[in-house]
């Protein structure tokens, strides 16, 4: 009997510690910035031509459009639910309201420059994003948490992940006439109002960041289209992506290094997107050529209301520009889980910091 009882007394005393030690190593939210590759519904509440909250949007894995830009989940909504924790609402929305598990400001069209993404209308571009989820940290999280202590740990223990700079890459063209004459000097411009937003995020308490690099946008249908004679991506595009994505590189392990504490790790997309497109059946998929809807000509959306392809699982456009959720799952899986993909740190390894 009595060894019995200290038994049971070690293992509650160990059950314990564990519950406490575990505590630790959970990422409490996960907020979300960037355009229509991660949002969830903000532009819903914009008075924008960006939309997809309409059928066939999210037709594979919700009962109803969300205003998310695929046939199901993002990114954003997969890590959320390797974390345990609820899939972000858009900050535009009412259930954003109180919510202390994360939220996400991404919104459709919109990019790093404010210039960007105003032909379709209003979004929320990099700054609005960032000053929204400051005002929710000095506002509604101070006085969640009581104590500036309580806070920070909040904070630090918090996943953000960025995918941003793909609509002001693709309007690139439209910025040649500016100040902005070369590739290398349009990255650059990009890649300093990026890191000034990072530092602003860490000089509120935020310490672990995941961000993507810009995909090859040279072979979506659109672009590949319109140059065909280049074969299925356009090299032109994709230039001006691997500079900027190097220089990111480049920018993400100067903060790290830099700035105490921190943890900003990248998300290298570029080659995995490519490789993907170029051997489809090493990652169970069949199309990598065509939108699964029926994209309305010259534009990337959806024809409303037309049922999308029957094999989306196996596609990898869903429509004329973002992805299938099939396609955001082994985006998500290799940055949860590989820590050559999400480099330095995976996810995994990240939440355990
Ligand atoms: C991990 O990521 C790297 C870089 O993207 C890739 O080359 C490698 O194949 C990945 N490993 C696995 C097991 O997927």
């Amino acid at each position: 009997m009595g060894k019995l009882n200290s038994f049971c007394l070690i293992l509650t005393c160990m059950c314990f510690l564990q519950a406490i030690v575990g505590q630790g190593h959970e990422a409490p939210a996960l907020y979300a910035f960037g355009d229509s590759l991660l949002d969830s519904g903000n532009n819903n509440y914009l008075p924008t031509w960006a939309k997809a909250n309409y059928y066939p949007y999210g037709s594979s894995s919700f009962p109803f459009p969300t205003g998310r830009f695929s046939n199901g989940k993002n990114v954003a909504d997969f890590v959320a639910e390797f974390l345990g924790l609820p899939l972000p609402p858009p900050a535009m929305s009412r259930e954003s309201e109180g919510t202390v598990t994360g939220l996400n400001y991404a919104s459709g069209s919109c990019g790093i420059l404010p210039a960007t993404g105003l032909l379709l209308g209003k979004c929320l571009n990099l700054d609005d994003q960032i000053y929204k989820f400051q005002c929710l940290v000095e506002g509604e999280l101070t006085h969640h948490f009581g104590s500036k202590r309580n806070l920070l740990n909040y904070l630090s223990k918090s996943i953000v992940i960025f995918n941003i700079g793909s609509n002001d890459i693709g309007s690139y063209p439209l910025f040649l006439q500016s100040r902005y004459s070369t590739p290398q000097q349009f990255a650059q411009i990009l890649l300093d109002a990026l890191s000034k937003a990072l530092k602003i995020l860490y000089g509120l308490g935020v310490r672990k960041v995941v961000v993507f690099e810009i995909g090859p946008l040279g072979c979506t249908p659109g672009v590949a289209r319109t140059i065909p004679h280049l074969g299925p991506c356009s090299e032109i595009t994709n230039q001006l992506i691997s500079i900027y994505n190097t220089q990111l590189d480049a920018m993400l392990k100067d903060l790290t290094s830099t700035l105490h504490g921190s943890n900003f790790v990248i998300a290298r997309y570029f080659s995995l997107g490519l490789d993907i497109i170029n051997n489809p059946s090493k990652y169970g998929l069949t199309d990598t050529r065509n939108p699964c809807c029926t994209a309305l000509f010259g534009t990337s959306s959806c024809i409303p209301m037309v049922p999308g392809c029957k094999d989306a699982a196996e596609r990898f456009f869903w429509d004329g520009v973002h992805q299938t959720e099939a396609v955001y799952k082994i985006e998500s899986d290799q940055c949860i889980h590989n820590s050559s993909f999400c480099s330095p740190l995976s996810i995994e390894e990240l939440v355990r910091l």
